[in-house]
């Protein structure tokens, strides 16, 4: 993007920022899009935390990937396009590109602009066969890939529990429009279904501390982006677990009551009143497979952790 455009692009992600966070933060019970967790420090305190012993989701992952991942190279063949949903770090995608034969490209969707172009540059050395295609996009929307996907052999990959952080109907939703961006493809798939709140609590309410710092950062942006004067002194980070349990929420409490404000409006809290600022849904690998068929998805293949919770999901379309 030249400079007028990419000034025009900023104007209107702070627009819909500001839409969405006065929408959000005036009505009775609060709460803002989880995607404004991702700036480059809320992206860099995910790695860390990715990295801690009580985040379980990424370990179980990481040991079941590889084998899986062989699975699949078995099944895509040779030169195809891996398009990631979420790449953060670009971590994982290592695994796949490793197991893959000859891969020809990878297309790696990320919100959180600086952080995604700073994992490609680090990526791409060790890959000089694959084309590198970072794209900066809020993947909540319609994206349409920088590169025609007919005539490639496309394998989509959205590792991770992110999937869990739309509601079931918006999940549905997002793999339609997974579906129309990737084309005929095979669709590789991460979710968690822990349900054992100890494991849960440790996971998302710890780990030192760094959660709670990914959630804080949130009041930090809307007071950059927004000049919104939420106090983060006057909040703490906390979970609730709701259903059975079958999501996990993550809030900013206040501490006390207060009124601030955000472009002119009064954003009042009375002590306790929280903030919902993301949330993660546990799917049973049956409820999951049945919110793919829905958007229009067949589950090819299945595969479990030792524990039973975290399942790849390989679906094709
Ligand atoms: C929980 S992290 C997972 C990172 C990595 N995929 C993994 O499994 O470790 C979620 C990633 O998705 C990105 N993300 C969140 N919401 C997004 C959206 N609406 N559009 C595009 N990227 C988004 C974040 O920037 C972040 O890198």
């Amino acid at each position: 993007m030249s400079g007028p455009e990419t000034a025009s692009a900023a104007a209107a992600e702070r627009a819909e920022f500001l839409r969405d966070a006065l929408a959000g933060l005036t009505g009775p019970a609060k709460s803002v899009p989880g995607k404004y967790l991702w700036d480059e420090t809320g992206s860099d305190l995910f790695d860390r935390i990715c990295a801690s012993a009580d985040y379980y989701p990424t370990r179980q992952e990481m040991t079941l990937l590889p084998r899986v991942a062989e699975a699949v190279a078995r099944r895509v063949g040779p030169g195809a396009t891996v398009v990631e949903f979420g790449s953060g770090a670009s971590r994982k995608i290592r695994t796949l590109l490793d197991a893959l034969e000859r891969p020809a490209g990878y297309v790696a969707i990320d919100i959180s602009r600086d952080y995604l172009e700073a994992a490609i540059r680090r990526l791409a050395p060790d890959y000089p066969a694959v084309e590198m295609v970072p794209v900066c996009a809020d993947y909540s929307k319609p994206v349409r890939l920088p590169l025609e996907t007919r005539g490639r052999t496309i394998l989509g990959f959205y590792p991770g529990t992110s999937i869990g952080n739309f509601t079931p109907r918006e999940a549905v939703a997002f793999l339609e429009r997974a579906r129309a961006t990737l084309g005929p493809s095979l669709f590789l798939v991460g979710t968690d279904g822990t349900k054992d709140p100890e494991r849960l609590r440790r996971a998302y309410a710890g780990p030192d501390g760094l959660m709670a710092a990914l959630h804080l950062n949130l009041l930090a942006r809307l007071d950059r982006d927004l000049g919104a004067d939420l106090d983060p002194g006057n909040f703490r980070h906390a979970i609730r677990l709701c259903g059975d349990p079958d999501r996990v929420e993550a809030h900013l409490v206040a501490r006390a009551g207060a009124r601030y404000s955000l472009a002119g409006r009064p954003i009042a809290f009375e002590p306790g009143e929280s903030i919902r600022t993301d949330t993660s849904h546990k799917y049973a690998p049956d409820a999951f497979r049945a919110l793919a068929e829905e958007a229009g998805w067949r589950s090819a293949e299945t595969w479990q952790d030792d524990l039973g919770s975290f399942t790849l999901h390989l679906l094709q379309g």
